[in-house]
């Protein structure tokens, strides 16, 4: 089994850190004659547009983001609406920009170089207002195309080996990753932004679906060929990453899988010519799951790692009480966020805004590799630079004991400029909030797919971190970092974890200083 050879994720890891003289000895110019198109489109299959005048769920940001569902209806069957909500504020259009080699169309959700390398797919029974099949979401023209027609939901039952919320679900969105559209810039850390690039669309995503009403959970556990099969996928191109069930149906039926036929559907090529990245495809293939034996076994995996004793000074959390938290809501929220350009290095924010981030970010995430009691796969670390009653300094969050202990007292705003790949975001931010895994221990428990799993929960993370600082109207941006020098500056604490991720909250910089 693949999975188990866990050399292959080191090989791919190590392979891919950024380091001060990586970035100096590898420049990679951007061929901008051959950038790919940020959209799948294919051309003879006509759209079914969604409805654009979905009405909005009105649910607060900060509560649909941290509370699994919002009402007990007792169906949970989306509708067309419900899905057209759901699909829109996780991989929309929310804004564009004119630049001089054409228009960025920005999205619902953060994503690495703004290439939107992930696709969604949608495999749905009947519903009132949509016939069973397996769909392609086109955010260009908000509109779905029928790949498949019938009810293929016993081909994921089947792929997912009954997954419960898979199984009882009417419907079940597919996210997918294509290589060359990130990879064009990214080159092989591209297989990191798949995680990272899926899991801010998730926070959305599960946020939306939540304050719809309709249960929604990551499930990463998959027979990887039969799930790319389903969708027609090429792929040396693009690859299903993870499955979101949405709602939950009583229908008890026994829906056996149906055979999927190569379709062999054209699609508008990306570029005049891609690049294909090795170490990318054996990192896929390493984190594969073959067989349902193999993916039965794998779902046994969710864990509970004990936390570590507190040694340092610590500091209590208190998030803001519910009467006191902002009301606007999460399509508002999803509207009006876009990552932060510039920070006010004058300004602060308070200890009771952070604590309101770091709780509604980590709090109820569900996806079959988490045990809902447990403790989550990555550690997160933190860089106080002007929070009101934190001293600056380093930080470690523990997060069942709500505290941050203090590991290293000191101003470190030119520190994390350097560990933030030389930007200034990262110096001029309130606080930067690193993530770090015990990759020893993630990928002896999950094997290479547990690498999968670490970089998606990170991306998640970073998602509703992104969500619960808008929804304060603070600002925030993912980040890119020298991973060695993360870990040593966080060390002796961090010793032997390997770093994943990196967030900058702060206060947006409104005018230029003159
Ligand atoms: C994981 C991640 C890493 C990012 N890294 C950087 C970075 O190193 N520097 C930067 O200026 N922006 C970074 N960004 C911000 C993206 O450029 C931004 O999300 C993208 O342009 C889309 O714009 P929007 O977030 O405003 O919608 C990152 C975003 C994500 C999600």
């Amino acid at each position: 089994m693949n999975n188990r050879d866990t050399q292959r994720t080191w090989k791919y890891h190590d392979g891919t850190k950024h380091s001060y003289s990586s970035i100096r000895n590898n420049p990679h110019l951007l061929d901008w004659a051959n950038q790919p198109l940020p959209f799948k489109i294919y051309p003879k299959i006509e759209p079914f547009p969604l409805p654009r005048d979905v009405p909005q769920t009105g649910v607060a940001a900060l509560s649909a983001i941290s509370v699994s569902v919002h009402s007990s209806r007792p169906d949970a069957i989306p509708t067309l609406h419900d899905l057209g909500r759901i699909l829109y504020f996780s991989a929309g259009i929310t804004r564009q920009r004119a630049y001089p080699g054409g228009e960025i169309y920005f999205r619902a959700a953060a994503c690495t170089g703004a290439l939107y390398e992930i696709e969604l797919y949608l495999v749905t029974g009947d519903l009132q207002d949509l016939e069973g099949g397996v769909y392609h979401f086109n955010p260009a023209d908000v509109s779905l195309r029928l790949l498949r027609k019938g009810d293929f939901r016993g081909n994921l039952r089947q792929a997912t080996v009954m997954e419960p919320a898979v199984a009882g679900a009417q419907a079940t969105i597919i996210c997918t990753g294509t290589y060359w559209r990130n990879a064009w810039k990214y080159q092989a850390r591209t297989y990191r932004h798949f995680g990272w690039d899926n899991g801010t669309l998730l926070a959305n995503m599960l946020a939306i679906s939540a304050s719809s009403g309709l249960p929604a959970k990551i499930v990463l556990g998959f027979v990887d060929a039969e799930v790319n099969r389903l969708l027609d996928l090429n792929t040396r191109r693009e690859v299903s990453l993870c499955l979101v069930p949405i709602g939950r149906t009583s229908e008890s039926a026994l829906l056996a899988p149906k055979d999927v036929p190569a379709l062999g559907l054209e699609t508008i090529p990306l570029s005049e010519r891609e690049v294909e990245y090795p170490a990318i495809l054996e990192m896929h293939d390493a984190s594969s799951l073959e067989s349902e034996e193999e993916v039965a076994e794998w779902r046994g995996k969710q864990t509970v790692f004990p936390s570590p004793a507190l040694a340092g000074e610590a500091v209590r959390l208190h998030p803001l009480p519910e009467g006191q938290q902002p009301t606007d809501t999460i399509e508002q929220v999803i509207l009006r966020r876009g990552s932060t350009r510039r920070f006010d290095r004058a300004a602060s924010i308070s200890l009771a805004q952070l604590s309101t981030i770091l709780d509604t970010a980590t709090r109820g995430l569900l996806a079959d590799f988490l045990n809902p009691y447990g403790t989550q796969l990555n550690d997160l670390y933190l860089i106080a630079h002007s929070v009101q009653g934190l001293r600056p300094g380093a930080y470690f969050f523990q997060r069942d004991r709500n505290t941050l202990e203090l590991l290293d007292a000191g101003e470190f705003r030119a520190k994390a400029y350097y560990l933030g790949l030389e930007q200034e975001l990262p110096a001029e931010a309130c606080v930067d909030v690193f993530f770090l895994t015990d990759l020893h221990r993630i990928l002896d428990r999950y094997g290479n797919r547990g690498y999968r799993a670490v970089q998606l929960e990170a991306g998640t993370i970073g998602g509703r971190i992104y969500l619960a600082a808008y929804s304060q109207c603070l600002g925030a941006t993912g980040l890119t970092f020298f991973d060695d020098d993360v870990i040593q500056f966080f060390s002796p604490h961090a010793k032997g974890k390997s770093a994943i991720f990196l967030l900058a909250i702060g206060k947006p910089l409104k005018h230029k200083p003159q």
